[in-house]
């Protein structure tokens, strides 16, 4: 175990001597440390750099600033040559400890699952005791929304309100298992407010292959006093290996005025040099709404969007390749890659007759997934060609015909769009 903050292994140390909480402020203000002082490091990694701060918490944890650097998990300042001379020795130290792990993975027993299709098994339980049934290298794309810390509502036994440590440390303990079952050239994405993605990122850049940080535009809460508003989350998307083994592109509409149907942004006057198929998806994603209306909600708390998850499975995967999602929640990721005719695998903690129901009854999303392929892949989505033809406006239709690659339907890139829909 590793700690992010310093405000972090001071309280473990109080647990440590049996403190409460007013004790171990108690304790500090002996040491001339004030609540406020310490509570300055509750939420950020950085080491004090007042002295009458930093000796005081030194003092109440029985440590060098040498050991408090070291369980922040960094090497210590001024010792990195000393580390590198010193590699072989804490390689043995450290590998000792990864034997001991792969004899308990070898003993884990079969689970069975809480429901099965043809294409997928959804797995009631942690997902940390779970990830130990997954084989390594077995799937091709894992997607992760975990509940982000914020303290909100979820089932019984699901807990949102972890220390800034004790929450990274959760984190990169399930990161480890991702990229432990991804198989070479598979792709992970996390989805998080951008505070936490900072964190994993920094993690993640030292295992994997940073591939793009997606802005999500949608506002969530409410404004925050001396603060921007935020309004965006971030989905990180890395690949394990050089580069991905599935990398599908999808296009989207060109951005047009609801009332006339001009496009919004300027396309350079190159119209014939566009892809009728629509504009290369960039990493900032604006067209993603909240589900938030009952007729498309399929629970109470968080329930990503279908469109969402369909990108990121269209352009991480190909039929019948294999995706896992740790944290099932409504169990979108699920019926998204039914419809889309991948495998899948799947854990949650809470309530899974949700997702057991939403997967039987499969109305609801197919009528949303038509509504997503109305308007993927194409420059113009049939209403808004019509509104720009009645208008006086070029449309793709206007070049198409020159466009022998399109005319064929036979592109690479072409073949994933028609992708076999499920949607009968
Ligand atoms: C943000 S929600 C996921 C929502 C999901 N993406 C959707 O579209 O419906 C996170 C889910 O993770 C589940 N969860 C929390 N801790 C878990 C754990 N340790 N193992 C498995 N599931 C967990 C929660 O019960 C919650 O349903």
């Amino acid at each position: 175990m590793c700690f992010s903050t310093v405000f972090d292994i001071v309280k473990n140390k109080a647990d440590q001597l049996g403190h409460t909480e007013k004790e171990m402020y108690a304790s500090l203000k002996n040491e001339k440390v004030n609540k406020k002082d310490i509570l300055a490091y509750k939420e950020s990694g950085v080491i004090p750099t007042d002295e009458r701060v930093l000796n005081g918490i030194l003092n109440y944890l029985d440590m060098s600033k040498t050991e408090l650097e070291l369980t922040l998990g960094r090497v210590p300042e001024g010792f990195e040559d000393v580390f590198l001379k010193n590699t072989k020795e804490i390689a043995k130290l450290l590998e000792k400890r990864k034997e001991a792990k792969k004899e308990e993975q070898n003993t884990v027993p079969a689970i069975a699952p809480y429901y099965s299709s043809d294409l997928g098994k959804l797995y009631k339980g942690d997902c940390l005791e779970l990830f130990k049934q997954v084989p390594n290298e077995s799937v091709d794309t894992v997607f992760a929304d975990p509940p982000f810390n914020l303290d909100k509502e979820y089932d019984e036994g699901v807990n949102d309100k972890n220390t800034f440590s004790g929450y990274l440390n959760w984190y990169y303990k399930w990161i480890n298992e991702c990229i432990r079952v991804l198989k070479p050239g598979g792709s992970l994405f996390i989805y998080n407010i951008p505070k936490w993605n900072t964190y994993l990122s920094e993690y993640l850049n030292r295992r994997m292959n940073f591939r793009n940080w997606i802005t999500v535009d949608m506002k969530f809460g409410l404004p925050i006093q001396k603060r921007l508003y935020p309004a965006n989350y971030s989905l990180l998307y890395y690949v394990k290996g050089d580069k991905p083994k599935t990398f599908n592109v999808q296009r989207v509409p060109l951005q047009t005025c609801p009332h006339c149907g001009r496009e919004i942004k300027d396309y350079g006057g190159y119209k014939s040099k566009m892809n009728p198929n629509g504009v290369t998806l960039s990493d900032v994603w604006s067209d993603i709404y909240p589900v938030r209306h009952n007729s498309s909600k399929n629970r109470k708390f968080n329930e990503l969007s279908v469109k969402l998850l369909d990108r990121v499975i269209s352009m991480s995967t190909n039929e019948g390749e294999v995706v896992l999602d740790p944290f099932g929640g409504s169990g979108t990721t699920f019926a998204v890659s039914e419809l889309l005719g991948r495998k899948w695998i799947g854990f949650e903690l809470g309530n899974c007759e949700i997702i057991k129901d939403r997967l039987e009854n499969k109305g609801r999303d197919k009528k949303l997934f038509k509504k997503v392929y109305e308007e993927k892949n194409k420059l113009f989505p049939d209403k808004v060609k019509e509104l720009r033809k009645k208008n006086g406006l070029w449309t793709d239709d206007d070049f198409r015909s020159d466009n022998e690659k399109v005319l064929n339907g036979n592109t690479k890139e072409n073949k994933h769009d028609q992708i076999s829909l499920n949607l009968k």
